[in-house]
Parts: structure tokens; C-alpha cells; sequence
């Protein structure tokens, strides 16, 4: 499939601005597109209590996978932020994208000015605590 990232940034960008952030005013949009080619947004949304603030990323993820969406069915994510540098995701949403998505998956990230760069889901987290060592079986 043909990975269109100015239109999934551009998709992430608007998710950023309904962002929910009032505690860090650090507003982050993602779009998350699955194999059928549907696109879904995510943005972060934050907590009195801190502890419960979902970024971006992980919205998109959870809200596909309500949505009907299959694990690993997942094509690429894009995520951006009002920063300078291309916004990294964070280690408990890279943790999230190796259980939901394929590891050569694309990860695109963007900035306010424009530019972007491109990794992969293994390559943000290697050496990853991985979901298939739970299927070993236990002495
Ligand atoms: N945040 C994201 O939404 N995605 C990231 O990859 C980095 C951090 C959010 C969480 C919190 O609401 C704010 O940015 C500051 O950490």
C-alpha cells in the first residue's frame, strides 16, 4: 500500500489541535491508517491526576481497535506536535505499537515546521519486551 505521510500528518495536525492538555499545553495529534486504507486520529488527553493522560498515539491505537480495526493489521502512524524537531513517541506508546502493529510498520514523525522523518516500529524499541513470550510455556 502507497503510504501517503503528507496526508496522514496533515490528518495528525488537526487531531493536535483537539487535543485535551491543559496541564502541559503540550498538545500531540496522531493518524493511525489501517490496512483497508481508514484513517484514525488521536490525540493526547491528560488528567488531574497525571497517571491517567493518554498521548496521541495510544488514542489512535485504542480508539481503531473500538472501532473494529485488527491488531497488526496496521499499515503506518504518523504523530506530531508544536515542536522544532520531528516529535519521537514516547516508551508506553512504542511498547503499545509492538503489540498492535506489524514490526516493520512506518513510523512517521512530524514537527510544527514542517519536517519529518521516518522509522519503524522494531527499530523505536529494540530489544522489546515482546507479547510471544507469555505463549512459552512456564516451569
Ligand atoms: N505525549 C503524546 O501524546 N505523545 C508522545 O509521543 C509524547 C507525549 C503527550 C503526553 C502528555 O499529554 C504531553 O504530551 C506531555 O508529555
Amino acid at each position: 500500500m502507497r503510504i501517503d505521510a503528507d496526508m496522514l500528518l496533515k490528518t495528525a495536525a488537526e487531531a493536535k489541535d483537539r487535543a485535551y492538555a491543559p496541564y502541559s499545553r503540550f498538545k500531540v495529534g496522531a493518524a493511525l491508517l489501517d490496512a483497508q486504507g481508514r484513517v484514525y486520529p488521536g490525540c493526547n488527553v491528560e488528567n488531574a491526576a497525571y497517571a491517567p493522560t493518554n498521548c496521541a498515539e495510544r488514542t489512535a491505537l485504542f480508539g481503531a481497535i473500538a472501532s473494529g480495526a485488527s491488531p497488526k493489521q496496521f499499515a503506518a502512524i504518523a504523530l506530531i506536535g508544536d515542536t522544532q524537531e520531528p516529535l519521537s513517541p514516547c516508551g508506553v506508546c512504542r511498547q503499545v505499537m509492538i503489540e498492535l502493529c506489524p514490526p516493520d510498520m512506518p513510523v512517521i514523525m512530524g514537527s510544527a515546521g514542517g519536517r519529518w522523518t521516518k522509522s519503524t516500529v522494531a527499530e523505536l524499541l529494540p530489544d522489546a519486551f515482546h507479547p510471544d513470550v507469555l505463549k512459552e510455556e512456564q516451569p
